[in-house]
């Protein structure tokens, strides 16, 4: 692994998600991995479980950790090549990367998308240039089209908690107020189409339609109650449109997650990547129900990392 920014940098994903396994059954085991090493995190947006769960995994392995809110702890930072820094701007990235790597063995990253210029954005334009500028291996902490940190946490936590080889789990669009990026479904999709045990099934309503390079030919079912018939795991999720970049088409507080769509699953157990806006996305009885794997969900957080950061340090 060189750096790990999708499901392809993960390699071996039944090696990897075993070594999940091993260091959530044995968290300090593995601390000569971490001894005198230093991880970086440098944050351009908001976090409370990437940035936290992210420090933990660095304690658990031995390792120093050191954490930066770009733009607020920093200098401002300048993102553009060939910039006229005349404005607002202090520091360029081009050295600001360049720099923090000499201060770590290993950086993550997160930034997320403009949401207005879907070919940048898409074209992961920003994280790619701070991978050509740093000198060590790079983490995506969620970047402008993916999150893979979360989805391997995904499916630490479905893996663990399966009753059956096979599984269907389902991806369902879920309503919010505001225009949420597609990395968590993105990654959702790019990491569970190429799991051998599980059954992919993605709703949502028109219009919400992922990038095909993610979803790569795995059902879409438009009708949200056919799409749950029999799940055994539900994911649910907000994201905007794709294809009208970046826009909410829909609020329809019928796709909400209630009781009464999950009771025509197979006693499904309920996933969401968290944050979570209850009682619009998701209502409080889903959310609180005996089902629901969302804290044990944000807990593999710290062993997804973790084996990350063992990969690339050992
Ligand atoms: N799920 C997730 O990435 O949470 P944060 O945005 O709080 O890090």
């Amino acid at each position: 692994m060189k750096n790990f920014t999708s499901f392809a940098d993960a390699g071996d994903y039944k090696a990897l998600l075993q070594q999940a396994l091993e260091i959530k059954a044995n968290p300090f085991g593995y601390q000569e991995v971490g001894r005198n090493k230093t991880v970086g995190l440098i944050f351009f947006n908001p976090s409370l479980r990437t940035r936290l769960s992210s420090v933990k995994a660095a304690y658990n392995l031995g390792a120093q950790v050191w954490v930066l809110n770009a733009g607020t702890d920093s200098w401002t930072l300048e993102t553009v090549d060939g910039a006229v820094m005349d404005g607002s701007t202090q520091e360029h990235i081009k050295e600001a990367i360049a720099v923090m790597s000499q201060y770590c063995d290993v950086l993550g990253v997160r930034t997320f998308p403009t949401l207005t210029d879907r070919e940048a954005d898409y074209g992961e334009v920003f994280f790619n240039k701070i991978i050509s500028y740093a000198t060590v291996p790079v983490i995506s902490l969620e970047s402008a089209t993916l999150h893979p940190l979360q989805s391997f946490a995904d499916l630490l936590t479905v893996a663990e908690t399966k009753r059956t080889e096979r599984v269907k789990v389902v991806l369902t669009w879920a309503p919010h107020v505001r225009a949420l990026p597609q990395c968590v479904p993105n990654s959702f999709c790019d990491w569970f189409t190429d799991i051998d045990w599980v059954d992919l099934v993605i709703t949502h309503p028109e219009g919400y339609e992922l990038d095909p390079i993610f979803t790569r030919g795995a059902r879409i079912e438009y009708d949200q109650h056919k799409a749950l018939a029999g799940a055994d795991f539900v994911q649910a999720k907000n994201w905007s449109s794709y294809h009208d970049y970046g826009q909410v088409l829909s609020t329809d507080p019928n796709w909400m997650l209630t009781p009464a769509h999950m009771a025509g699953t197979n006693d499904a157990r309920f996933l969401h990547c968290l944050p979570v806006r209850r009682n619009v996305e998701v209502s409080d009885a889903v959310l609180d129900s005996p089902n629901s794997l969302i804290i044990q969900q944000a807990g593999n957080r710290t062993f997804a990392m973790q084996t990350v950061l063992h990969e690339l340090l050992k």
